[in-house]
């Protein structure tokens, strides 16, 4: 059976571009415009002309360089504004006037001051003027969320009589549930007698988190477009997220719906968009957070390792992420462990890979996320302990203002056990002097570099040192969270090659 096609309205260069701090120039506009081509949107709302000169340039910039959607420009059911739309559309190939007004009794009492007929009337001339200038006109019934349904039918069929081609029912409030939005768009199907000669048009806002499940809810009943904006953004709490509506009619091939989204390219454009907007997406959002195809969790990680269908519905390179991740933490397994070391070009025993997995479970208690650069130390310093004869058991340093730092040393040599206790004028300089008390051997450090992983204060220190014995120098090094265990560890290594 044909799937039903679903047409992708998308409105982040105008409902998304409204959000304090994210206005953009022409020429960004344009290249997001050019995105959103490549991603298959069907028509593009370009802007609200009359609202500033920038807005109309961009409507009219924008229609000269994309040529396979429509090119929609919004209006108040006013004159002038639909001038104005009209003349900023003259380049597009396909344009559209966006024109409406308020249905719900707050915006026709206390809005606009008006009455029920007054406002369909309004309506109708707005309709009528903009039919006079383009073919394609979309009417959107603002607060319809919260508007009388039997009201509703007589403005959507007055509006379709007018010659509005495209009939917008705005959850404008996002107050509506699911259930409502979907009955809603039911009962304008049925009792709206005129409503074949029109698509009917969800457009809903995000401010109780339903704005996809009632988008959703709306086609499944009969809308067959969608107004969207990429990663969700828009005034308030924002607009359906196009990626989300997209990705459910691909995955969800029950429902029969299909759009003309090239899914591989949702990634891109939705980075692009944070980017040029300023505006970060929230790691945990639905498809294109950071956290989308992250696993953390020792079995989720197992499960997904095994096979990546246990725990992800999507495929990642669906959307043009190269890969999922597994994220190394305290919570996983060795099976990720491993996955992660191999990808790394490592491999283990099964013993040598305990030794590691217990190295990096204290690691990753005492840091949020093991990164490769970790492991790389990791796995290194796992091999190099394996060779050595000498280990470090115990290293206890007193040290502070007012007072001569002490260490104490445990470390086994030879798998013999020897302490010792010694004052320095530091506390790496008190723990080298007490290895150097154990080991009893005449040597001159030569270099010593302490330097950081990455950024954070919980980072893994690394220490590079060079150690000259009767004319010959050795290299050690290590790394831990605590930089004076990794100092005594470094010398410990290049102390393991004398004795
Ligand atoms: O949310 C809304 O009602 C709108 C209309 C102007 C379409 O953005
Ligand atoms: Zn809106």
């Amino acid at each position: 059976m044909a799937r039903d096609r679903v047409y992708i309205f998308d409105t982040t260069l105008r409902d998304g571009e409204q959000v304090p701090g994210c206005q953009l120039n022409t020429i960004e506009k344009i290249e997001v415009a050019k995105a959103l081509e490549e991603l298959g949107v069907d028509i593009i709302e370009a802007g609200f002309p009359i609202s500033s000169p920038g807005d109309f340039n961009s409507v009219v910039e924008i229609s000269k360089a994309v040529s396979e959607p429509v090119i929609c420009a919004l209006t108040r059911a006013v004159k002038k504004d639909i001038e104005v739309a009209a003349e900023s559309l003259k380049f597009a190939k396909r344009p559209r006037i966006h024109t409406g007004i308020g249905t719900s009794y707050y915006h026709i009492y206390h809005k606009l001051n008006s009455n029920p007929d007054e406002i369909i009337q309004r309506g109708v001339e707005a309709v009528k003027y903009a039919k006079s200038f383009v073919e394609d006109v979309e009417f959107y019934a603002e607060d319809a969320g919260r508007s009388e349904n039997k009201y509703l039918v007589r403005v959507v069929e007055a509006m379709i009589d007018a010659g509005a081609t495209v009939i917008n029912i705005p959850d404008t409030t996002g107050y509506t549930l699911p259930d409502e939005y979907g009955k809603k768009i039911k009962y304008l199907v049925d009792h709206v007698p005129n409503i074949h000669k029109a698509i009917l048009s969800t457009h809903c806002h995000n401010d109780l988190g339903m704005a996809t499940a009632n988008t959703m809810s709306g086609v499944i009943n009969g809308a067959r477009q969608v107004e969207v904006t990429v990663n969700g953004i828009g005034e308030r709490a924002g607009n359906t997220s196009l990626e989300e509506v997209a990705m459910i009619m691909k995955s969800r091939k029950h429902l029969n719906l299909v759009s003309n989204i090239n899914p591989k390219k949702i990634y891109r454009t939705s980075r692009l968009v944070s980017t040029l907007m300023r505006m970060p997406i929230q790691p945990n959002k639905a498809i294109v957070g950071r956290n989308a195809f992250a696993h953390s969790s020792g079995i989720h990680q197992d499960g997904v390792l095994k096979r990546r269908e246990n725990y992800e519905i999507i495929n990642p390179k669906t959307v043009g992420v190269s890969e999922s991740s597994i994220l190394l933490t305290a919570r996983s397994g060795r099976a990720a462990l491993k996955h992660r070391l191999e990808k790394l070009g490592y491999t283990f025993t099964k013993a040598a890979l305990d030794t590691i997995y217990h190295e990096f479970v204290k690691l990753a208690d005492s840091k949020k996320e093991i990164i490769d650069e970790d492991l790389k130390v990791l796995a290194g310093a796992s091999a190099r302990d394996i060779r050595r004869n000498l280990h470090l058991h115990k290293l206890q340093v007193v040290c502070g203002k007012g007072t001569t730092p002490v260490a104490s040393v445990t470390m086994e040599w030879d798998g013999v056990c020897h302490t010792a206790t010694a004052e320095g004028n530091g506390p790496v300089d008190a723990s080298i002097n007490a290895v150097k008390e154990i080991l009893k051997k005449k040597v001159k450090i030569e270099e010593f570099l302490i330097q950081a992983i990455t950024r954070g204060s919980d980072d893994l220190g690394k220490v590079h040192m060079q150690v000259e014995h009767k004319g010959t120098v050795f290299y050690g090094f290590s790394a831990s969270t605590d930089i004076i265990t990794a100092s005594v560890e470094a010398f410990i290594d290049s102390m393991s090659q004398i004795v």
